[in-house]
C-alpha cells in the first residue's frame, strides 16, 4: 500500500494540510482561512476551537482528495504559528480564553516594566530572546491575571498551557499527549535554551505554575498516535517544529551558515548556527532550530512583523489594488520609486530595532508620485528590512552571506526577489517546492518513522526553481540604501 507523510501547517491566517510522497512532492493540499478577532486596538485573538476545526477539516479534505486513509499515512508532522498562547482546562478541554496571537501587543507595557527592572540581559542569556510582547510568557501571565478564577485553577493543576502544536497534538490524541518540541518551547521566553528545560526562575518571575507546561520533546520522534475519527486508524504523530524552523529544515539549511527567508505575513530570516547558540550583539534572536536524536541545532533569527501583509494593506487599507496579485504589475509599471520610501512599521518594528511604538511612514512623496510608486516602495520596504537583518546577522556571526534561499507567498513575486538580490548583492534562490514550512515538518516526521533514511537522502531531493542574480549598478543601490536608512531613522520612536 502506497505510503505518504501528512503535514499540518497551522499558520496565522489559515490552516493547511499537505500530503507528501517519498520524493517530497505535493500529492494533495487543502487550505482554510479562519476568523481573526481584534477586540481592542493592538489585540489579536483566535478561537482555539476554530483553529482545530479548520485544521481537522483540511486534513479530511486533503486525504479524501486522493482517496487515502490513515493506513496510507506513515506519519504526521505538525508545524505552526509560533508563540500564540492557549490555556485550557485539563478535564473539560475547554480553553479558558481565546488564543492570544503572537502579533498581540496587550502586554507591551508590562514588557517595558521588565526592561526598566533590568531583566533584559538575564532573560536574553537564558532564553536567547529580547523582552517583547511577541513571546508567550507575558501572554500566559495575562490570562492567569485577567480571566476570573484562572490563576487559582492553574495553581490547583487544573489548567494546561500550549502553543498551537501542543493544542493540536492534544486534540489529535484526545487528551493523551501534552507535549511541545524544543523549537516551539524556545519561543515562550520560559525555556532555557542551554539546558533545554523549562526555566524554574523564569516560571517564578512570570508567576506561571510549572504544572501547566507541556513536556518538551525533540522535533523528530513519535509523540503518540491519533485517536480522532478523522483517520479511523492510529497514525503516529512524529514531527513537530515551529513554522520558521520547519521552513529552515524544509529549505535544507542544515549546514551552519546557511540562511533562508520566508516572506509570509511577516518575514522571518533564519541562519543555522550549528550545534552552538550564537549570542546576538545586534538585536537578533537566538533560538533552537530543531533537535533530531541527540543533536540540537540552533539558529539566529531576524523577525520582521510586516512583510507580505503590507500588500494586504495596499489592498484593504489604501485601496490601490483589488487583489494582492495585482501588486507586481502595478509596481513594475514604473522603473523605480521616484524617491518614495515606505517603512512598513504598521505594528511596530521588530528586529533589529525592536521599537514597539514605531509606526509606518511613506516619505519622499512629490507631485509626480503615483500609486505605482507607492506599490513599488511597499515591496522594496520588505526587501530593505531583510537587508537590515542580513547586516545584523553578518556582524553577529562574522560571515558573509553568499546566497539566500527564499519561500513563502511573496517569494513568488519576481520583482521583489530581483530587487532583494540587487540589494544584497547575492544570489536569491527559490526552490521548486515553495511549501517549505510544511515540507520541513514532513521531513522531520518522515525521518522519525524511517520513511526517509537520513538527512543526506533528503538533501538530494532539494531543487532550485529560479536563481535571481544581482544586476543593478552598486553605486545606485548604495545611494538607495542611504535613503532607506534615513527613512527608518525618522520612524524610530525609541533608541535601543
Ligand atoms: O513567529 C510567528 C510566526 O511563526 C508566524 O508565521 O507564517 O503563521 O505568519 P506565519
Amino acid at each position: 500500500m502506497e505510503q505518504y507523510i501528512l503535514s499540518l501547517d497551522q499558520g496565522t491566517s489559515s490552516s493547511r494540510a499537505i500530503v507528501f510522497d517519498r520524493k517530497g512532492q505535493i500529492c494533495s493540499m487543502a487550505q482554510r482561512e479562519f476568523p481573526q478577532y481584534f477586540p481592542k486596538p493592538g489585540w489579536v485573538e483566535h478561537n482555539p476551537h476554530e483553529i482545530w476545526s479548520s485544521q481537522a477539516s483540511v486534513i479530511a479534505e486533503a486525504i479524501s482528495a486522493i482517496d487515502i486513509n490513515g493506513l496510507n499515512i506513515a506519519g504526521i508532522g505538525i508545524t505552526n504559528q509560533r508563540e500564540t498562547t492557549i490555556v485550557w482546562d485539563r478535564e473539560t478541554e475547554e480553553p479558558v480564553y481565546n488564543a492570544i496571537v503572537w502579533q498581540d501587543r496587550r502586554t507591551s507595557e508590562y514588557c517595558d516594566r521588565l526592561k526598566a527592572d533590568g531583566q533584559t540581559e538575564y532573560i536574553r542569556e537564558r532564553t536567547g530572546l529580547i523582552i517583547d510582547a511577541y513571546f508567550s510568557a507575558t501572554k500566559i501571565k495575562w490570562i492567569l491575571d485577567n480571566v476570573p478564577g484562572a490563576r487559582k485553577r492553574a495553581e490547583q493543576g487544573k489548567l494546561m498551557f500550549g502553543t498551537v502544536d501542543s493544542w493540536l497534538t492534544w486534540r489529535l490524541t484526545r487528551g493523551e499527549v501534552h507535549v511541545t518540541d524544543v523549537s516551539n518551547a524556545s519561543r515562550t521566553m520560559l525555556f532555557n535554551i542551554h539546558t533545554l528545560q523549562w526555566d524554574e526562575d523564569l516560571l517564578k518571575l512570570f508567576d506561571i505554575p510549572a504544572s501547566m507546561m507541556p513536556e518538551v520533546k525533540s522535533s523528530s520522534e513519535v509523540y503518540g498516535a491519533t485517536k480522532t475519527t478523522i483517520f479511523a486508524h492510529k497514525v503516529p504523530i512524529a514531527g513537530i517544529a515551529g513554522d520558521q524552523q520547519a521552513a529552515l529544515f524544509g529549505q535544507m539549511c542544515v549546514e551552519p551558515g546557511s540562511v533562508k527567508n520566508t516572506y509570509g505575513t511577516g518575514c522571518f530570516l533564519l541562519m543555522n548556527s550549528g550545534e552552538k547558540p550564537i549570542a546576538s550583539k545586534n538585536n537578533l534572536l537566538t533560538t533552537v532550530a530543531w533537535k533530531i536524536g541527540d543533536k540540537v541545532n540552533y539558529a539566529l533569527e531576524g523577525s520582521i512583523f510586516v512583510g507580505g501583509s503590507v500588500v494586504q494593506w495596499l489592498r484593504d487599507g489604501l485601496g490601490i489594488i483589488r487583489s494582492s496579485s495585482e501588486v507586481e504589475a502595478l509596481a513594475a509599471s514604473v522603473p523605480d520609486t521616484n524617491g518614495v520610501y515606505f517603512v512598513p512599521a504598521l505594528t511596530g518594528l521588530a528586529a533589529p530595532h525592536w521599537d514597539q511604538y514605531a509606526r509606518g511612514t511613506i516619505s519622499g512623496i512629490s507631485r509626480g508620485t503615483t500609486a505605482a510608486h507607492i506599490a513599488r516602495a511597499a515591496l522594496e520596504g520588505i526587501a530593505y528590512q531583510t537587508l537590515d537583518i542580513v547586516g545584523a546577522m553578518q556582524r553577529d556571526a562574522g560571515i558573509t552571506l553568499l546566497e539566500l534561499k527564499v519561500d513563502g507567498g511573496a517569494a513568488r513575486n519576481n520583482l521583489l526577489m530581483q530587487f532583494q538580490s540587487d540589494l544584497l548583492g547575492t544570489k536569491v534562490i527559490r526552490p521548486r517546492v515553495t511549501e517549505t514550512t510544511a515540507l520541513g515538518a514532513a521531513y522531520l516526521a518522515g525521518l522519525a518513522v524511517g520513511y526517509w533514511g537520513s538527512i543526506a537522502e533528503i538533501e538530494e531531493q532539494w531543487q532550485a526553481e529560479h536563481i535571481f542574480e544581482p544586476t543593478e549598478e552598486r553605486t545606485q543601490i548604495d545611494k538607495a540604501i542611504t535613503g532607506w536608512e534615513d527613512a527608518v531613522r525618522r520612524v524610530l520612536h525609541t533608541e535601543n
